[in-house]
């Protein structure tokens, strides 16, 4: 039998959990997650009462999760993982449009959606009209026709539809295609910078720590096509108050978006909009899987 001591914890649970597998990814994953996850216990002396704290942070972190509310995310985004799990999986310098997270509030089978379809299911005083167009490209800049673009957002009043027991069903979402010219158009409201939920365990994070919980405004896209890389990005704000202090870490600078005020009755009347309105053009480039 043996004695384990701080000594030869580490290296025994490693073998515990490497040496009964053939698989080089799981040998590689556990290896560094127990010896990082051992190193920071030994590094900061984790005294009993801290760890049974993180304990009870985890456990309230589940207990607030259901189909609408995803605080496991929230954390990951806000301890900036999410973001390092982008970076390293979709790196600076390619030809596409770069990607960001994806955020706890995706809901899949927003309703389809016709060229230049409006996804304001109600509308908000605040609220500014805007028009959204572009193109989806390849690396290439060859225009994808039949390229599918989900996109969701908040409100005016800053929530988005699953927070909000007001707003009507998938207000604000909805799934658009490419015409033959690889040409999208779509109606919504100019989006508003807002607060990530603080209402549970990870709000009590950011305020322990003194951060704020605010994300700059932004529009979400997950973009895909056949034969290419799916991106999951957004389009923020130019001007936002919050772009150098994103509370999830998630912005870019290629991905800022000049949102303009247009006042071309003629454009407006395509699109059953009245003057003034606030427009977007950004064009989006997918890279070959
Ligand atoms: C979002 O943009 O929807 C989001 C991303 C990360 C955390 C919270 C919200
Ligand atoms: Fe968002």
């Amino acid at each position: 039998m043996k004695d384990f001591t701080v000594e030869n914890l580490t290296e025994e649970v490693v073998k515990a959990y490497t040496s009964k597998t053939d698989s080089p990814r799981m040998k590689q994953v556990f290896s560094s997650l127990i010896t990082h996850l051992h190193g920071f216990v030994k590094d900061v002396e984790l005294t009993e009462a801290e760890w049974f704290a993180a304990i009870q942070f985890l456990t309230a972190t589940g207990k607030k999760c259901d189909d609408k509310r995803q605080e496991f995310i929230l954390l990951s985004d806000t301890l900036g993982a999410s973001m390092l799990v982008d970076s390293i999986n979709h790196p600076k310098g390619g030809a596409g449009t770069e990607s960001t997270v994806l955020g706890p509030f995706y809901v899949p089978g927003a309703p389809e959606m016709p060229f230049g379809g409006d996804v304001r299911r109600r509308h908000l005083d605040a609220a500014n009209p805007c028009l959204v167009t572009g193109k989806v490209c390849d690396a290439e800049g060859k225009p994808l026709a039949g390229a599918t673009l989900d996109i969701w957002q908040t409100a005016a009043n800053a929530l988005y539809d699953v927070q909000d027991s007001d707003a009507p069903e998938w207000n604000l979402r909805g799934q658009f295609t490419t015409n033959e010219r690889g040409e999208y158009a779509l109606v919504t409201e100019q989006p508003v910078s807002y607060s990530v939920p603080t209402d549970g365990p990870v709000g009590d994070m950011l305020a322990a720590a003194g951060r704020h919980a605010f994300r700059p405004a932004h529009l979400h896209f997950l973009v895909s096509a056949d034969g290419h890389e799916t991106l999951t990005t957004h389009v923020f704000v130019k001007g936002d108050e919050y772009l150098d202090s994103d509370a999830v870490f998630a912005t870019k600078e290629t991905l800022v978006g000049d949102f303009k005020v247009c006042d071309d009755a003629e454009r407006g009347k395509q699109f059953g909009l009245t003057v003034p309105f606030v427009t977007l053009a950004f064009d989006f480039g997918l890279m070959a899987s």
